[in-house]
C-alpha cells in the first residue's frame, strides 16, 4: 500500500467521534451476544432485544455529548433535533435476527445527512458522513463525502466486475410484511445468472462489502434510512453505484436500493426492467409439479 492509499485520520471531520462511538456500542454488542439476550417481537417475525434498545440509548447519549448541535433520527425512537442542519440516522443493531440467534453477522450503523436551511421536511439533504461497525470480526468502514471511504484505516474500492455472469451479490428479505415480498423472484433469477446470492442478514454489513468489493452487488426492498444512510456513502465513495432498481437517483425514503460496483449496475437495471415487465423468466416448478416428477420417476 502506498501512502497515497490512506487518508489519514485527521482529514475526516466527523468520523473520528462517530468512529470511537460505534466502536464503545460494537464493545456492549459483544458482550451482549456473549452473554445471550431474551428476544421480544415488534411484529410478526420483527424481532427486537434488550441490546438493540440499551445500544440506541447509548449512542443517542454519545452522539448528544459529540455534536450537541446534530439531529438523530434511531430505528428504536429516538427523534431529536430534527430541524437541525445535520441529522444522524441510526442503526443501533443492524442484523438483530442474527444477533438473538447467536449467527455472528451484525453491526452498528450511523449515517450522517447535511440538510440546507428552509429544505422540505420530506427533501433529501447530503449524506456527508458514515460509519459501519462490525464487532465480531472488528471491522470499522468509515467514509465522507469527498474524502474516500476506508477499512480499518485502509482504503477500499469497489470491485472489478464486469458482469453479473462473474459476479457474487446480495440481497435480503424484509421482516415485516414479508407474505407481501416479491423478492423471492428476483432472488431465482440473480442466482441462475451469477455466481451466487447471499442472504447474510445484515443490510448495513452487504453495502460495506459492496464498498471494499467481497460483493459486486445488492439489492433490497422497503429497506429504512437507518438501514442505510451509512452504506451508501460508503459505497459512493468506494467509487460505485447506487439507484433504485431503475436507475434513477437513490431516494432516502425509496423503497428500492441498488448498489454496486459501477461497473455492472446497468446490466441489472435491465435485468429489473424484464422482470417487472415478465419478459424471459425462468420458471419455478410449484412443490406438485416437482412431486408428480418424483411420483413418475418411481
Ligand atoms: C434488517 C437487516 C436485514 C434486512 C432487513 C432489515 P434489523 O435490519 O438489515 O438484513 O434484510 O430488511 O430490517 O431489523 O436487523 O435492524
Ligand atoms: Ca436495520
Ligand atoms: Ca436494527
Amino acid at each position: 500500500m502506498s501512502p497515497a492509499d490512506e487518508t489519514p485520520a485527521h482529514e475526516f471531520v466527523w468520523v473520528p467521534k462517530a468512529a470511537a462511538i460505534a466502536r464503545e456500542a460494537g464493545a456492549r454488542l459483544r458482550e451482549f451476544y456473549a452473554q445471550g439476550v431474551e428476544t421480544e417481537y415488534k411484529g410478526d417475525v420483527d424481532l427486537v432485544t434488550v441490546a438493540d434498545r440499551a445500544m440506541e440509548k447509548l449512542i443517542r447519549a454519545r452522539l448528544g455529548e459529540a455534536f450537541p448541535d446534530h439531529g438523530i433520527f434511531g430505528e428504536e425512537g429516538t427523534r431529536e433535533r430534527l430541524e437541525a442542519e445535520f441529522r444522524w440516522y441510526v442503526d443501533p443493531l443492524d442484523g438483530t435476527t442474527n444477533f438473538a440467534h447467536g449467527f455472528p453477522q451484525f453491526a452498528v450503523s450511523m449515517g450522517l445527512e447535511q440538510r440546507p436551511a428552509g429544505i422540505a421536511p420530506d427533501a433529501d439533504g447530503t449524506l456527508v458522513a458514515g460509519v459501519i461497525y462490525d464487532p465480531m470480526r472488528d471491522e470499522l468502514f468509515t467514509a465522507e463525502r469527498g474524502r474516500g471511504a476506508l477499512l480499518n484505516g485502509r482504503r477500499m474500492q469497489v470491485s472489478r466486475a464486469r458482469e453479473l455472469a462473474e459476479a457474487l451479490l446480495a440481497t435480503g428479505f424484509p421482516s415485516r410484511k414479508r407474505h407481501a415480498s416479491p423478492n423471492i423472484h428476483f432472488y431465482q433469477e440473480f442466482t441462475l445468472r451469477s455466481h451466487g446470492v447471499r442472504r447474510a442478514g445484515s443490510a448495513a454489513l452487504d453495502l460495506a462489502y459492496v464498498a471494499c468489493g467481497r460483493l459486486d452487488a445488492y439489492w433490497e426492498f422497503n429497506l429504512n434510512t437507518w438501514d442505510t444512510a451509512a452504506g451508501i456513502l460508503l459505497v459512493e465513495e468506494a467509487g460505485g453505484r447506487v439507484t433504485d432498481f431503475a436507475g434513477n437517483k437513490y431516494r432516502l425514503a425509496s423503497d428500492e436500493i441498488l448498489a454496486s460496483n459501477g461497473a455492472v449496475h446497468d446490466e441489472l437495471i435491465g435485468l429489473f426492467a424484464d422482470m417487472f415487465a415478465g419478459r424471459g423468466l425462468t420458471p419455478i416448478p410449484t412443490p406438485q409439479e416437482l412431486a408428480e416428477r418424483r411420483k413418475s420417476r418411481g
